[in-house]
């Protein structure tokens, strides 16, 4: 019988998923499930699925592939959503969908499935993505294709007997990899509501614990990707791992905002990205010190752009290609180190160094030992405000914006 491979998580969703499919479609369900950090237990997963009758059952760790080949690229972008969203669920998809087409090549499989609604922006991600890599595959979306409330699925499940895993009816849908956690619905969907602590995993409250002393963590860079802590060498998923444990610690990385989805609606959010917050605040220092004005302002355009291809599903783009070779080009002399101070929901850089340092303290420094050239500032002037002054001579400029003198509003002290 043909085949298909089905992201599967072991939730509701994707647990109904197999038997669904296999009623509605006739195709022997192949389970995958891939571990980006997000804390299950694996072999409990692929036995459930197999219970619940697929054929196979695999387990991929892709944990240090996703550092390597997602995160790191996009931090090294400097890659943030509309300003706050460091993007671990949106890094993920291109991942899984590319482990969903090489099993599916594997075992000759027809088709890919996931468990994703029609109304969020990871069907979009997998859904391109696949279609890119294997456009002859077929995608299955049981969640988008049958009009199940949760109620329904539950009852599904009963009348199959399928096993559903224990669940503790919690009214969040959560998504959570090595770089983040995504939390929504329930109570968020009410944008005037404070999150409450529940939702929280990964961060301490960084109101309630005031005997927590702040503490330093230094984070040494080469060429815009993070090697050691506190000195000492550490790979990627370690040491994004011992990130998220030290910051959360201290409440860092709690982002709470409203998002514009692909899909053209608005969302909240809540996202816990400890490790996440922390690196791109200390990478994004060291870029302030090794790349040069006009590199930086460039880069940060390119840092949205890199960022909204990623949210939008566009990993597997020529665009995007296009981007990564400017960033690897600017991340040449970004190695160094910062020093991080984590302390009540704040990680502050308060040092850094770098062989490569633009800073120079002669240039700098207001005392004895200057070397920047004070007069040459006078004739610099002159010429950069050239153009304000022959402009504002001939068009009176800087009547704009006032009507008549400041002064003459009587706000004058005698
Ligand atoms: N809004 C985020 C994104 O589109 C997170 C999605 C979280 N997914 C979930 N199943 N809870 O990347």
């Amino acid at each position: 019988m043909p085949s298909v491979v089905l992201a599967y998580s072991g939730g509701l969703d994707t647990s109904v998923a197999i038997r669904w499919i296999k009623e509605k479609y006739d195709l022997d369900v192949i389970a995958l499930t891939i571990d980006v950090g997000n804390d299950r237990d694996l072999p409990a997963i692929a036995e459930r699925a197999r219970k619940i009758g697929a054929i196979k059952a695999l387990v991929v760790d892709g944990r240090a592939d996703f550092v390597r080949y997602f995160v790191w690229p996009a931090l090294q972008a400097g890659a943030i959503y509309e300003g706050q969203y460091p993007l671990a669920t949106a890094l993920a998809r291109p991942l899984i969908a590319r482990l969903l087409v090489e099993v599916a090549r594997a075992e000759g499989a027809v088709a890919v499935a996931h468990g994703c609604t029609g109304k969020g922006n990871d069907q979009v991600r997998f859904d391109v993505s696949v279609n890119t890599l294997a456009p002859d595959l077929k995608i299955i979306a049981p969640v988008r294709e049958w009009s199940m409330t949760r109620d329904n699925e539950i009852a599904y499940a009963a009348e199959h007997s399928i096993p559903i895993p224990v669940t503790n009816a919690s009214p969040y849908s959560v998504d959570q990899n090595l770089w983040g956690r995504s939390v929504e619905c329930g109570i968020l969907e009410d944008p005037w509501s404070e999150p409450p602590e529940e939702v929280y995993e990964w961060t301490a409250s960084p109101d309630t614990d005031d005997t927590l002393e702040p503490t330093y963590v230094e984070i040494t860079f080469e060429h815009g990707i993070p090697v050691a802590l506190n000195g000492e060498a550490v790979e990627g998923v370690p040491l994004v791992e011992t990130l998220n444990r030290l910051a959360g610690k201290y409440g860092v990385g709690r982002i709470d905002h409203i998002e514009n989805r692909l899909v053209g609606i608005k969302s909240r959010e809540v996202y816990e990205a400890p490790a996440a917050v922390t690196l791109l605040t200390a990478h994004q220092a060291l870029e302030s010190m090794t790349l040069s004005r006009d590199q930086a302002r460039f880069k940060e355009i390119v840092s949205a752009e890199y960022a909204r291809l990623i949210y939008n599903g566009q990993w597997y783009s020529a665009l995007h290609q296009d981007l990564a070779a400017y960033v690897q080009s600017t991340q040449r002399f970004v190695s160094g180190v910062i020093r991080m101070k984590l302390s009540h929901g704040h990680c502050a850089v308060v040092g850094r160094k770098s062989e490569h340092s633009l800073y120079s303290h002669s240039l700098a420094t207001y005392d004895t030992g200057d070397q920047f050239d004070h007069n040459a500032a006078l004739g610099f002037i002159k010429l950069w405000g050239l153009p304000l002054r022959t402009q504002a001579q001939t068009q009176l400029l800087p009547s704009v914006g006032f009507e008549g003198n400041l002064l003459d509003s009587g706000k004058t002290m005698s």
